[in-house]
């Protein structure tokens, strides 16, 4: 009811406001990577715990469902970049159908904000079937269905989230998945003390981190008044960024209706530039990490088309705002842990675009806050 809603129109507005507490509650103040933080289900037999678990295996197959998905593609590139772990993500509903070859030695990860997805749950039990008994889930509900059937759980406290397009349950589950990054590193020696200190600190201070990036919302509402009489709009980011793309274009469909692509930014040359017009806003991850410089000639290939940019680039990006190009620059620049600082304005962004358009924001049309049916 309005009471719950306190001073915001949607429970997805509260909820996109609500991740520094969200992102507070879920770390603890964490100051040691200790694999006891896995075993939340306490499901493992003895002598199987998440100690033992992560100095044997060998790879990481994650397992997950639409923004949960995201979550997985973007921890893969901390999981090969950081612990060096083979990593392979895969959409539940593709894996439970395919033939695949089954690892003993790899670590199954579902990503789910519910634990009740049925497609995600099939993909586990398929992967148990066919020998893979290193499971773990990475869930917002600790009596789901997830949580009971797999061995090892991280749970999130995002808290009850309400709104279909999910949100605070997504940076919930990169935080947790940063730390299971972390903790493989540390269990195959890739991992020294002062680069743990380092992480952790840097994770400490994402509540305060996301307040700086939420303090945006004015000029994210400047692009929505753009973007609500668009019928098309492009995403591009690239690396640990390209997910966040993916996300925000899924965002905007699904609560605005605009149809929106994601590209990672080095593919435009192969085909989606064609349909670059000065009708087609161009969304722009762009942080200052090793890729901006190749990023902003992508970003000179969309200007040349007339296509108009918006940009979020970081504190240090020094990327201008000219004709053609708006930017926004993040508070500062984060490092491995930026996609969960970059995919707020994404967020912000559908739900201003969505509220300038009136749609059911908390309820788009035809979709379901969990899909428990195939
Ligand atoms: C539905 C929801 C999405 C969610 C997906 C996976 O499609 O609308 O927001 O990402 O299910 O849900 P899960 O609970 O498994 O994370």
């Amino acid at each position: 009811g309005a009471a719950e809603l306190g001073p915001y129109r949607h429970y997805m507005q509260k909820e996109i406001f609500e991740q520094p507490r969200a992102i507070a509650d879920t770390l603890d103040g964490i100051q040691a990577v200790v694999p006891e933080l896995f075993e939340a289900s306490g499901n493992h037999a003895p002598g199987e715990g998440a100690h033992r678990v992560f100095k044997e295996v060998d790879s990481v197959l994650i397992l997950a469902c639409g923004t949960s998905y995201y979550a997985g593609c973007t921890a893969k590139y901390w999981l090969e970049g950081i612990a060096r772990i083979p990593t392979q993500v895969e959409i539940a509903s593709e894996y439970r159908y395919r033939d695949s070859v089954p690892n003993p030695n790899t670590l199954v990860v579902t990503i789910t904000q519910s634990g009740e997805t049925a497609d995600t749950l099939a993909a586990l039990r398929h992967a148990q079937s066919l020998g893979m008994r290193h499971t773990l889930t990475i869930c917002n509900v600790s009596t789901s269905a997830m949580v009971r059937e797999t061995t090892l759980a991280y749970l999130t406290r995002a808290g009850v989230e309400i709104g279909v397009a999910s949100t605070k349950a997504l940076t919930t589950q990169l935080a947790g998945l940063f730390l299971l990054t972390l903790a493989l590193a540390q269990a195959k020696g890739r991992l020294t003390e002062s680069q743990e200190a380092a992480h952790l600190k840097a994770m400490r201070h994402l509540p305060a981190a996301l307040s700086a990036v939420l303090a945006l919302e004015p000029q994210i509402i400047s692009w929505a008044e753009d973007f609500a009489n668009k019928q098309n709009a492009l995403f591009l980011g690239r690396g640990l960024h390209y997910p966040i793309a993916l996300e925000g274009a899924l965002k905007l469909k699904e609560i605005t209706y605009i149809h929106a692509e994601a590209y990672a930014a080095g593919e435009l040359k192969h085909g989606p530039l064609a349909l670059v017009t000065s009708e087609m806003p161009v969304v722009t991850v762009a942080p200052n990490d090793a890729l901006l410089e190749k990023l902003k000639s992508n970003m000179q290939e969309v200007r040349a088309r007339g296509g108009v940019l918006y940009v979020l680039a970081d504190a240090d990006s020094r990327i201008e705002s000219q004709e053609g190009i708006h930017v926004i620059r993040m508070p500062e620049h984060y490092g491995p842990l930026s996609p969960l600082l970059h995919v707020v304005p994404l967020q912000l962004l559908a739900y201003h675009t969505a509220v300038a358009r009136g749609t059911d924001v908390d309820k788009p049309r035809n979709l379901a806050k969990s899909v428990t049916v195939e």
